[in-house]
């Protein structure tokens, strides 16, 4: 039984208490499975359906009444999200965002723990982390209605997947009639369930924190593999220092939600979970850009956005054309496809399921399936650049073709041309290459 404060105690309608949102972008380091494309463009700043990947989740935090200030924690210089910020503080204007870098990776709980003088500001009792790299719909004011009915200290976002999916992510066994969290385990080696975790949590700041600080505490008793750690007070805006880093922190190493946390939390907090069956997919390898391109243009589909391509003879919905785009009125796409800002698709082409990019350019009667076209690329006359589909619970990017593990997509990095009447299936091609032949199941280098 927690002895803090209930948190109905506090608040009788749970509308009251504040809370703030981080969304954990990583760093360059990561991301290596989403090349070629993190190669010319930071993964959480990658567009799918129109946006940047981490757009998308601004856009579900913005829904969160009680929100009004969102961190970006990672270890990218701080160039690189400056004009993304600056566009997304116009477009949500009831959100603050500022980005916190890390002096190097500390782990999806050592980042949280680092910046807590800036995130316990104001003193927010509530905090939803969010992993960047994943795509789905966010049901977070029912996470939190969750949190207040059950008063709380932490909600997961669960789904379920397949049996033999399940073991490639954080396996979460609860009470079936009460949601509480019972056991946690990442990535276990045998089957212990398959409701697994989505990467989106809603904690208590009063129970977060402590979480993170014992497991620093234990990692003490291994002194071998503790690592100096500049304090973070040098690294942010003096306004932060009013709370006091007084502890071990300083000396510190890598420390993962996941693996650190979770599953103690499961043994000693009031720890639920809440299972969405609405969509989720991962965007870990550069494929995987294509489903949740499809499942993100779906979800605007069907509420209704305006920013979708209007119905004509040649859209099969839901397709995304940015404004700048040239589309010949005879070249046909759909469903499931976006086109980035200047690119040019020709008479009598067809694309689906596919992702073409900023300055591509699509000649006539070329056919674009299940791909990503990279910016710059150019796809000639009669040619064919393919994938293969997969089912929508598979959660992997490969498939097996003639007994061999190949893409399921095809993508072509930054600048790659792909000559007339070339056909080219279940490739990754880096940038820059001229493909003049046929090729099929190969990475090209
Ligand atoms: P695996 O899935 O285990 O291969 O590692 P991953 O780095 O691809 O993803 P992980 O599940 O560990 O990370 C979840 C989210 O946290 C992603 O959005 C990462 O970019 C982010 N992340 C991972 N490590 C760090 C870190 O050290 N600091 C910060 N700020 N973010 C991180």
């Amino acid at each position: 039984m927690s002895l803090q404060v209930s948190y109905r105690e506090k608040h009788t309608n749970g509308v009251s208490a504040t809370t703030k949102a981080v969304i954990l972008v990583g760093g360059s380091s990561r991301g290596t499975r989403f090349r070629p494309l993190s190669l010319d463009v930071p993964k959480p700043l990658f567009d799918v359906a129109g946006h940047p990947i981490l757009w998308h989740c601004l856009a579900a935090v913005q829904k969160v009444p009680s929100i009004h200030e969102v961190y970006l924690i990672g270890y990218y210089d701080e160039s690189v999200f400056r004009d993304f910020i600056k566009d997304a503080a116009s477009e949500f204007p009831n959100l603050s965002i500022k980005y916190l870098r890390e002096y190097q990776a500390l782990g999806t709980a050592g980042g949280l723990y680092h910046f807590r003088d800036a995130i316990l500001k104001g003193r927010p009792e509530r905090l939803f982390v969010l992993n960047s790299d994943v795509c789905c719909s966010f049901p977070l004011n029912e996470m939190l209605k969750m949190f207040t009915e059950k008063d709380a200290e932490a909600v997961i976002l669960g789904t379920r997947v397949s049996e033999e999916a399940a073991s490639n992510f954080g396996c979460i066994v609860s009470d079936n009639h009460t949601r509480r969290v019972l056991h946690y385990v990442e990535k276990p080696e045998g089957h212990i369930s398959n409701l697994i975790n989505c990467g989106v949590y809603l904690f208590s700041t009063d129970a977060i924190f402590p979480s993170i600080r014992s497991a620093i505490k234990r990692r003490t008793d291994r002194p071998s593999r503790l690592m100096s750690y500049p304090s973070s007070d040098n690294l942010m805006e003096s306004s932060f220092v009013e709370y006091d880093n007084d502890d071990e922190t300083e000396k510190n190493e890598v420390i993962r939600l996941e693996q650190d946390i979770l599953s103690d939390m499961a043994d000693s907090k009031q720890f639920f979970v809440y299972e969405t069956k609405d969509f989720w997919r991962q965007i870990k390898t550069a494929g995987s850009a294509v489903p949740a391109n499809a499942l993100y243009l779906q979800q605007a589909w069907q509420n209704g956005s305006t920013q979708l391509a209007p119905a004509g003879p040649n859209i099969i919905q839901p397709v995304f054309i940015h404004h700048t785009a040239h589309v010949d009125p005879t070249a046909k796409l759909g469903p499931n496809v976006s086109i980035g800002p200047r690119a040019t698709v020709g008479a009598g082409a067809r694309i689906k399921e596919s992702i073409v990019l900023e300055d591509a350019e699509i000649k006539h009667d070329a056919c674009v399936l299940y791909s990503i076209i990279g910016w710059n690329s150019r796809v000639g006359s009669w040619s064919r650049v393919e994938g293969s589909p997969t089912p929508v619970a598979n959660h992997s990017t490969t498939i097996v073709k003639n007994g061999v593990k190949v893409q399921s997509i095809t993508i072509l990095g930054k600048e790659c041309g792909v000559g007339d009447e070339v056909r080219v299936q279940n490739c990754i091609c880096l940038p820059f290459k001229e493909l003049k032949r046929d090729v099929a199941n190969e990475v090209i280098m």
